[in-house]
């Protein structure tokens, strides 16, 4: 469901950016799920830990962070079709770009680009100091992605299996 002040803004392409709160979270379910598919597929050691990640649990921990700081999700639609999402979170300075997924037949046409340089300006606006995103070990193909709009890795993080 978007609550009643949800901004709706026609970006490019007739492309509609839906945003809203955590109220929106439910909307994004399916998509999540395969966004975590794709980390999965991806994951060079931790395949496994994708697969049983439940979206009740995702939930919960945006839920979380919603409560404790700044929280925006966008939608990008076209003609009432979703074509991808975007969860940013910002919380004490820190921003984050919590989840970003094209769906697979709306790829290479920008649909990722305008959600991250939204993700981006929103941030800004909601006084992150530093943005990061966390990318699973294995995507390395995404990185050109991020790179494209000034992401670059600092550091890998080990977690012992
Ligand atoms: C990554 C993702 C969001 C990109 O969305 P998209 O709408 O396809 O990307 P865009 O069309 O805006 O791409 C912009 C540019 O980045 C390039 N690009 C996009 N995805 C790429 C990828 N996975 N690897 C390398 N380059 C990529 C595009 O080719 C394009 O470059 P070009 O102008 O030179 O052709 C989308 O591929 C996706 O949802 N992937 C699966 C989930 C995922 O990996 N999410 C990120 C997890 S952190």
């Amino acid at each position: 469901m978007i609550r009643q002040d949800a901004l709706l803004r026609s970006v490019a392409d007739d492309i509609i950016l839906v945003a809203g709160g955590a109220e929106m979270l439910d909307s994004v379910r399916d998509m999540w799920s395969k966004l975590t598919r794709d980390a999965a597929r991806h994951s060079t050691h931790f395949r496994d830990y994708f697969h049983e990640k439940s979206w009740d649990e995702r939930r919960s921990e945006l839920m979380n962070k919603a409560s404790r700081g700044h929280f925006n999700i966008d939608v990008a639609t076209f003609g009432g079709r979703e074509l991808g999402f975007c969860i940013s979170t910002v919380m004490d300075g820190a921003g984050e770009v919590e989840s970003l997924f094209v769906e697979e037949c709306s790829r290479g046409r920008r649909v990722g680009e305008l959600l991250l340089q939204r993700s981006v300006e929103w941030m800004r606006d909601n006084g992150a100091r530093t943005m990061a995103v966390f990318t699973v070990y294995g995507n390395d193909d995404v990185l050109g992605f991020y790179a494209r709009q000034g992401f670059r890795p600092i550091s890998i993080m080990l977690v012992h299996e």
